[in-house]
């Protein structure tokens, strides 16, 4: 095909086509790769693909392990498990599966000031708690840390609210990228700097359904 131009990678809120400009898309290949094809308004075909990094057996091996571990941490007292939305949803809906102690659970929604996934700095809480967490053992549970501001600034929010304890739980780590000095008491898998999909987590609010997690290429 001849107008097929690739995606450019490098970053996240350059690459593949304006998102405004989706009219089609779909799935071409196999399990280990997806591929998705865009049609813009200029009629030109961009070939985005992607390569699976984490498959849904070895997530879910991870999610079974890191609950295992907390259960043991947290026994005989009950958890509130902190969602962060939306990328966390899925995670924290399998994790919350494989607990044994008491669970209870809440979310909250942040954003921060900067544009597109490029953190500035400054972030605030748009859909806070429904639940007063004073006294309470609390754990936050996060897709995936990158310069690590968010985290940390939910982190600080919390700990002023006196939980009786406040822990922080994330399935993907990539240390490479951190700006703020931060780590969660339980890491899933660290990676390297990738941008990635599926599992909750998205680009553009897409790819949040993929059961695996996948690089985009
Ligand atoms: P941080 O404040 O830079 O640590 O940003 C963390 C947030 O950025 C996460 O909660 C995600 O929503 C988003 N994010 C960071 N890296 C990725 C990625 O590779 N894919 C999708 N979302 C990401
Ligand atoms: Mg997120």
């Amino acid at each position: 095909m001849e107008n097929f131009v690739p995606a450019e990678p490098d970053d996240p809120n350059s690459f593949g086509p304006n998102p405004n400009e989706y009219r089609n898309w779909g799935w071409s290949g196999g399990m280990d790769r997806k591929f998705c094809l865009y049609i813009s308004g200029q009629k030109k075909y961009t070939l985005l693909a992607m390569k699976r990094l984490l498959g849904e057996k070895e997530i879910r091996n991870k999610v079974s392990r890191l609950a295992g571990q907390i259960s043991r941490d947290f026994a005989g007292r009950e958890v509130l498990l902190v969602g962060i939305l939306k990328g966390a949803f899925i995670f924290m809906a399998d994790l919350a599966r494989k607990m044994d102690p008491p669970v209870k659970m809440d979310f909250v929604r942040l954003a921060s000031y900067g544009r597109g996934t490029i953190s500035s700095g400054k972030v605030r809480i748009t859909k806070d708690l429904e639940t007063s967490v004073k006294g309470k053992d609390v754990l936050i549970v996060e897709d995936i840390i990158d310069t690590g501001v968010t985290l940390k600034y939910l982190f600080r929010r919390l700990k002023a609210r006196r939980p009786r304890s406040l822990k922080t739980v994330t399935l993907l780590d990539k240390p490479s990228r951190r700006k703020v000095r931060f780590h969660a008491d339980y890491v899933g898998f660290s990676i390297e700097d990738h941008f990635v999909v599926g599992y909750g987590l998205d680009w553009n609010e897409k790819f949040r359904n993929l059961p695996g997690i996948y690089v985009v290429k």
